[in-house]
């Protein structure tokens, strides 16, 4: 295999050679690798070290599983790049990469922090019950085969990191994946991403749930291709029901775009719109909040110190974040609202503006730059659109 050498954060690594892996397009598809590597991740993943030095920095001695590796990315940059990580196990059922994920260990003069295993995660995952405080699962596609076996290997107060790019079944435009892979139905709706990203939390409380774990998302974004969530584990049923009540479903009206919020796992759930038409629903879903104010704001510090250089993009991301992390679920596209009331597209910061007059919660949100995030009612939007 041809390699090179590239560098994220403060690591080196061995990667197969891009131009060798290039679509007629002349795109870098890391698909036609033998290992895989994508460059265009390393936003995802300067954001999930500063994510386990956070950890590092509350928990100490930290034991980390990385057992979807690729070329050991991410366990590697964990492990050079984290303080207070006394472990990092990285696994990867491809001898390619296992051989790729050694010479990275190797690479970085690592050998007494990480051990490198070349078997099937899940294997990996059942056999290492209650061992991690960290668990990174970033697969290809779906993350729903590993959920269980990263649950078990949990331990209490630990975080499980998820990456699924597999949005378009999440997202609705293949409901059926959905359904089957998260037992749960998408909506596609102007704010698709969002209750992708919601079904992909609850689907992950429930699994969790079997073991009497409890998890809390503190960070959740939807970028480029992809979703990443970061849930905090807490051990204990009664925890782990606390968390359950708070999945439910959102029912949205096509006809008008009023979207109704039923928190319950088992509800009864609204058919009818005001306007009269039937609503659509999507869920079982988390309806809480998706990130945590606090922790998005440790994260963002400590981004600032280790200067990445994509720093710029990462702090764009995170503060959208954490602008909008004190919202309520869905948001609205400025357009489609303008459209519906028959007015021309205001500019989005007079309606945030008088959204926020009126003593609402309003803010932009990263899923959509031309969308708004307000908690007002429906009519009061209504009523701003049309006094703008
Ligand atoms: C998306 S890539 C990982 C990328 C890597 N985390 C990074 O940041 O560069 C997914 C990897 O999982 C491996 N994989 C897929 N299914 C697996 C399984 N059941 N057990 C172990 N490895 C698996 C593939 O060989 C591939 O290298
Ligand atoms: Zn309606």
């Amino acid at each position: 295999m041809e390699t090179r050498f590239v560098n994220e954060g403060r690591t080196k690594l061995e990667v197969p050679d891009p131009q060798r892996f290039q679509t007629r397009a002349g795109d870098y598809a890391p698909s036609l690798t033998h290992v895989f590597y994508n460059p265009r991740m390393e936003l995802c993943r300067d954001i999930s070290v500063s994510a386990v030095q956070i950890l590092a920095k509350e928990l100490g001695n930290l034991r980390v599983c990385d057992p979807l590796a690729g070329v050991g990315a991410r366990g590697t940059r964990y492990a050079k790049e984290v303080e207070g990580v006394s472990k990092v196990l990285v696994n990867d059922r491809s001898s390619e990469a296992f051989e790729l994920i050694n010479h990275n260990i190797e690479l970085n003069g690592l050998i007494s922090l990480m051990e490198a295993h070349n078997e099937d995660a899940n294997t990996l995952l059942w056999g290492n019950r209650g061992r991690f405080d960290f668990v990174d699962l970033d697969p290809f596609g779906s993350p729903a085969p590993f959920i269980d076996a990263a649950c078990s290997a949990l331990i209490r107060k630990g975080m499980l990191a998820i990456t699924a790019t597999d949005t378009a079944p999440l997202s609705g435009t293949h409901a059926r994946a959905c359904l089957r892979r998260y037992g749960a139905k998408p909506l596609k709706t102007e704010y698709c991403h969002e209750l992708g990203v919601r079904i992909l939390i609850g689907f992950c409380q429930r699994v969790a749930g079997k073991h009497d774990l409890a998890l809390t998302p503190v960070l959740a974004h939807a970028t480029q291709h992809y979703f990443r969530i970061y849930l905090r584990a807490q051990k204990g049923a009664q925890r782990s029901d606390e968390v359950l009540k708070q999945q439910g479903y959102v029912s949205h009206c096509y006809a008008c775009g009023r979207r109704v919020l039923s928190h319950k796992l088992v509800p009864e759930l609204p058919t009818t719109c005001e306007c009269g038409n039937q609503f659509s629903h999507a869920g079982p879903l988390w309806a809480g909040k998706p990130m945590d104010l606090k922790f998005i704001q440790k994260v963002l510090s400590d981004l600032r110190e280790k200067k990445f250089k994509l720093a710029q993009e990462e702090f764009a991301l995170l503060n959208q974040c954490a602008e909008e992390a004190e919202g309520p679920p869905t948001f609205y596209e400025i357009d489609e609202v303008a459209k519906r009331v028959g007015v021309s597209t205001p500019k989005i910061a007079k309606i945030i503006a008088g959204l926020r007059k009126q003593g609402y919660f309003a803010s932009r949100t990263h899923f959509s730059g031309t969308g708004f995030r307000t908690d007002a009612p429906f009519g009061i939007i209504i009523g701003i659109f049309r006094s703008l």
